[in-house]
This record gives structure tokens, sequence and C-alpha cells, in this order.
């Protein structure tokens, strides 16, 4: 166990942009483990719909007063956002969560609590963490930090495949574009570029290349900063 602090690789951007899924396999490659910001503003709007009356009514005290209830999960990997000590799965992902997360999102004392849990997360490990403000707010001073955007409709069209595992419509992928753009909107005041975040386009890219440059980019700053350091070494 090293005695310097933990390492922070910040990996935030809008709607769909392909955080989550790049920071995992970003985190799998470095040896970190991956934390993923969303999962708790989805999993506490989850207990919200379950637990309280219509979304539009929900007051922020009575959100936080089951916020207790959402945990995250070590694994291996990174962390599993469980509630009631059940991992919720995919649960949250589905378009009633999506719908009202950002209201949720808005609550600053909701903002305090999922901000506590990340960085008691990163609090004994090298982490890779995705969201919409990790190199602003959480971890001003991460190591690393990566703005990646895409072109709306080609990220609709990417969270569609996902979603429904074949070739979505151009009429269906227009009507997850505007939902997108709605949400962008929504989030728009928490998501902020760092100044100093390197921007990635990841319109033309695979999912592979811009893992392959954020890993890169990783290695080259550890390096830079301590040369007899390395981060995830041997292949890959
Ligand atoms: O991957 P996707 O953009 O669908 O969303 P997510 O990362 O799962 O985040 C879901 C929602 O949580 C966003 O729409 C934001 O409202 C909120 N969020 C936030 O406000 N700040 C973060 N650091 C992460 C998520």
């Amino acid at each position: 166990m090293s005695a310097r602090p933990s390492l922070v690789v910040a990996i935030d951007g809008p709607a769909a942009s392909g955080k989550s899924s790049t920071a995992r396999w970003v985190a799998e490659r470095l040896h970190f483990r991956h934390v993923d910001s969303g999962a708790l503003y989805r999993a506490l709007t989850h207990v919200g719909l379950r637990s309280l009356g219509p979304p539009g009514g929900w007051r922020e005290e009575e959100l936080l007063a089951h916020a207790r209830r959402v945990t995250l999960h070590p694994v291996p990997g990174g962390f599993d956002p469980h509630v009631d000590g059940h991992p919720v799965g995919e649960a949250i992902r589905g378009p009633e969560v999506t719908r009202h997360v950002s209201q949720v999102a808005q609550m600053p004392g909701v903002r305090a609590w999922v901000n506590a849990q990340v960085r008691a997360a990163a609090a004994a490990h090298d982490v890779v963490v995705d969201g919409r403000d990790i190199g602003t707010v959480v971890f001003p001073d991460a190591a690393l930090k990566v703005f990646l955007v895409a072109d709306p409709w080609e990220r609709a069209r990417r969270r569609l495949v996902q979603r429904l595992e074949r070739r979505p419509t151009d009429d269906e992928i227009a009507e997850e574009t505007e939902r997108l753009v709605h949400r962008d909107a929504s989030d728009a005041t928490q998501t902020v570029q760092a100044r100093d975040a390197i921007l990635l386009d990841t319109t033309y890219l695979t999912q592979a290349e811009q893992v392959d440059r954020i890993v890169a980019l990783a290695r080259a700053l550890v390096r830079g900063a301590d040369p007899g350091a390395g981060v995830g070494g041997g292949g890959g």
C-alpha cells in the first residue's frame, strides 16, 4: 500500500456521451476503480419514485431522508449502487428515472450527499469517476480531467443501440435526440468543463479508441509527475 494520496481521473460530459462505459474500461486498464456518480442520482430518483408521491412535488428534505437507503457497495473494478442493501441493477436506467433525475440533481443537499459518497469511495483507492461536475466541484485537483463530447445525433444513436440491441430507425434517433438535448438543457448548470480539462470529441471515435487515448494521457501524466511511478503497467 503506497503512502501517496489516491489518483483521480475525472471524466465529465453531457448525457450519453459515453462517460460511464469509457470510465469503466479506463479504470480496468489502469487497475483503478470506477465510480459512477450519475448512478447515485439515479438510485435516489428510483427510491423517490417508489416511496414518495408524484415526482413534481418532492421536497429535498423528504428525499434526503431516504438517501441513507442508497449505498455504494465495493465490487471488483468499482462500486455498485445498492438500495436497502440490494443491487439496483438496470432498474435505475429506465425511462422514468431518466425523465426525473435532472430535477433531483438540482437539489443542493442531494448534490452534497452524492459528492460525499463519491469522495468516500475515492479515499482508499485510485479511481476513475464520471459525471458532470467531477473535475470542477468534486475533485478540482484531479490528476487528469477529460471532458467528453459527441454530436447529439450520434449520442442518441449509441444510446438506442445499447438499449434496443438493434439498429434504430431515423425517427427513433430523432426522438431520442430531442430527449437528450432537453436533458442537457436541464443539466446545463452543473455540466461544466474544467479549465484544465482535455476536450475529447468522440463523434468519430470508437469506444476502444477513446479508451486508448485516456489511458495514454493518464500514463503520460503519472510518468511526468513521478518518473518512477506507473499506472496499470503491462499490456493493454
Ligand atoms: O449517462 P447519462 O448522461 O444518461 O447520465 P448519468 O451519468 O447516469 O447521470 C444521470 C443524471 O444525473 C444526469 O442527467 C444529471 O442530472 C445527474 N448528474 C449530475 O447532476 N451530476 C453528476 N456528477 C452526475 C450525474
